[in-house]
């Protein structure tokens, strides 16, 4: 049966399994850098296509390929939305070690040394902030990504320079705006960070906003919108309208708006992100100091 499909298929007819023309390599590598792949797992490529039984079970006197480290998070994920009990005493010293803080850069010592979330273990680096600190409006994304990791600040790989444009249509630059995330180490290979991760990592972000205590707050995005502003709904409704966000000491004007990296990747959404950025000058404007 199986010779008789094959003689029926004539194989040189067949469409190539390689688009056409056939990208280059510096356009793969592009390509997997984008899709979080950043790091060679073995010195040899393994053609995982070529024969499963010989990838799968190398001979005995064969030296093991070396596997590659995964990085685990710290528990394991809980279903989407909801949060394990496991890592309450990682939450709960957070929480201790966050209040504690009495400036930014106590808070970033403070962070430096915890040892609460596995990301850190896996990230290159901390990625604590960018910006002004005496800044008037404070933006907040969700995790670093590659670039970020390297360079230990937020926001400076692609969606970071459109970020940089978006602040710029209102007459604002790095220079009067502080940037942070809410999760302050890279998810390995750009995951998404699990909602345990997520929780230890709160307090950091809620005291730092406290202490920089902008009049407005604009969340980036699902995640940081959803975290820090405490609700399920989505994006699309979330963004563009004013809520409060209580820092325990004062109440601040916050709002959300698309994260750019969706941008990046829906730009028809930038009309309405412009929308929410002219509301958010006039907000600015109204609480002139
Ligand atoms: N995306 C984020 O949410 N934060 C960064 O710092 C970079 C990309």
């Amino acid at each position: 049966m199986a010779q008789c499909i094959l003689s029926w298929i004539d194989v040189a007819k067949l469409p190539p399994m390689t688009p056409e023309p056939a990208p280059t390599i510096k356009q793969l590598l592009a390509f997997y850098l984008e899709a979080g792949v950043d790091c060679a797992l073995a010195d040899e490529a393994v053609n995982r296509l070529s024969d499963p039984a010989a990838v799968a079970a190398p001979a005995a006197s064969e030296p093991a390929l070396p596997q590659p480290v995964r990085p685990q998070p710290a528990v394991m994920p809980a279903p989407r939305g909801e949060v394990a009990a496991a890592p309450e005493a990682a939450i709960a010293s957070a929480r201790d070690a966050a209040r504690t803080a009495p400036s930014l850069e106590a808070l970033r010592a403070l962070l430096e040394t915890f040892d609460g979330c596995a990301l850190k273990h896996t990230a290159t680096r901390l990625v604590f902030s960018d910006g002004n600190p005496q800044a008037r409006i404070m933006f907040v994304g969700e995790a670093p990504g590659r670039d970020e990791d390297i360079e230990g600040l937020p926001f400076v790989g692609r969606s970071g320079k459109l970020l940089d444009r978006m602040i710029a249509t209102i007459g604002l630059d790095r220079s009067k705006a502080y940037i942070a995330n809410v999760i302050p180490w890279r998810p390995p290979g750009n995951r998404t960070p699990t909602p345990q991760e997520t929780q230890i990592c709160l307090p950091f972000i809620q005291r730092q906003i406290e202490l920089v205590n902008p009049d407005v707050l604009v969340t980036l995005g699902n995640p940081s919108t959803q975290t820090l502003l405490q609700t399920r709904e989505g994006i699309m409704r979330t963004r563009g309208k004013w809520l409060n966000y209580d820092t325990g000491t004062r109440t601040i004007r916050a709002i959300a708006t698309f994260h750019p990296a969706y941008l990046l990747r829906s730009p028809s959404y930038k009309r309405m992100t412009w929308l929410d950025l002219r509301a958010i000058a006039k907000a600015l404007e109204q609480t002139t100091p």
